[in-house]
């Protein structure tokens, strides 16, 4: 086993929602984090600049600046640089010297993908290569994160790590080409990788408007939810908290190296499901049922036998805990926080 305890670990895109989440919990676990980051994607600063009527511009900048506080007060070193520019990321992997690097700069939205190519390839493929090639000589274990998009349609609505990846549109494109991309810098320098592939996640301060995070916050305005397609739909919706533990185990456990894990809850939720979560929280909400984007394949579960097999671990938030949960936390915010009015919803 890898000690957490001690290890240097670095995030790149580590002030982002899954970043901060992670970075907080491997220091409480004994890790030195350092965290780098431009704040220009969907965080801090890409909010400051958009015009005020932008809905939630101060409730997420709220979410943002939180985050940024958390990280302080836990003494995390963040070092705020964009990691499109080789050679100032090179110098400052240099400066931390990690043992292991998680990469998770990227556009982290498909619809967001699908409407600017250009930009994602910069902010996912470009800083992917910069960081394999600022590692490649001193990095013990570099950790990618890729997308359950890199499947494209599920297959009989479940899909395992070897099933056949036939992604669709441009965010599932890129993500499938950096895998392939973190593969080769194995076989041409023996870095050892970890590919880890995500869904549909949740949870506190997230700015990224995901379809659970819309019917809660348009639930609470007391305004109707949209659900895409007709609600049968599915997705393997997982809480932050599963993510974080099972990632505690990709960095501890020697069976993860050179390996890819599905890293969600292990479990396919509808649409409708979720809706009616939503109903019993929020009695009275309304729900209408919109075209589903084209772009978006029709998903479902992510089989967990072989992170459960080979890294031990085994999800523990179901929908039904993990999503009552992040309503709690909703509710608990104050309500001057809310703006009105509604913006597309994400599904990625
Ligand atoms: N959240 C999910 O449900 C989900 C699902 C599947 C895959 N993923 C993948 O996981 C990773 C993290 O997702 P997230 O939800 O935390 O996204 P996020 O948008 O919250 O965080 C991404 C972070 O990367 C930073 N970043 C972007 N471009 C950068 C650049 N050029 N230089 C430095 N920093 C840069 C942003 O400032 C942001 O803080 C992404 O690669 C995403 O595609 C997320």
């Amino acid at each position: 086993m890898n000690q957490i305890k001690g290890r240097r670990i670095l995030l790149i895109g580590g002030c982002g929602f899954i970043g901060h989440n992670m970075a907080l919990r491997l220091k409480e676990l004994g890790a030195e984090v350092s965290v780098i980051d431009g704040l220009s994607i969907n965080n801090v600063l890409a909010f400051s600049s958009m015009e005020h009527d932008v809905v939630n511009r101060e409730l997420y900048l709220h979410f943002l600046n939180q985050r940024q506080e958390m990280l302080r007060r836990a003494g995390i070193q963040v070092l705020i640089q964009d990691a499109r520019d080789y050679h100032a990321l090179s110098r400052l992997v240099a400066l931390v010297n990690p043992q292991v690097v998680v990469h998770l700069a990227a556009v982290s939205h498909a619809n967001k993908s699908n409407k600017d190519p250009y930009s994602t390839f910069d902010h996912s493929f470009r800083t992917l290569e910069n960081a394999l090639d600022a590692c490649r000589k001193t990095v013990e274990h570099f950790i990618y994160f890729s997308s359950s998009l890199v499947y494209g349609h599920f297959e009989g609505g479940m899909v395992s790590e070897d099933s056949h990846c036939e992604p669709l549109g441009i965010y599932g494109a890129l993500k499938f080409g950096g895998e392939k991309l973190v593969i080769a810098y194995n076989q041409a320098f023996g870095m050892d990788y970890t590919i880890i592939r995500p869904s549909a996640l949740y949870g506190p301060r997230c700015v990224s408007r995901r379809v659970g995070q819309v019917f809660i916050e348009n639930a609470l305005r007391g305004t109707e939810i949209s659900i895409q397609g007709d609600g049968s739909d599915k997705l393997d919706f997982t809480c932050i908290d599963d993510l974080v533990a099972g990632m505690t185990r990709v960095i501890e456990s020697p069976n993860a190296r050179n390996e890819v894990f599905n890293m969600t809850y292990g479990a396919a939720c509808s649409l409708k499901t979720m809706a009616d979560l939503i109903e019993e929280h929020f009695p009275g909400v309304q729900a209408k049922y919109v075209p589903k984007d084209k772009l978006m394949p029709d998903r479902g579960t992510l089989c967990m036998d072989k992170a459960k097999k080979l890294l031990d671990f085994t999800p523990s938030w179901p929908l039904e805990r993990g999503f009552p949960e992040y309503i709690k936390w909703y509710k608990s915010l104050p309500a001057e926080l809310f703006s009105t009015g509604s913006k597309s919803v994400m599904y990625g």
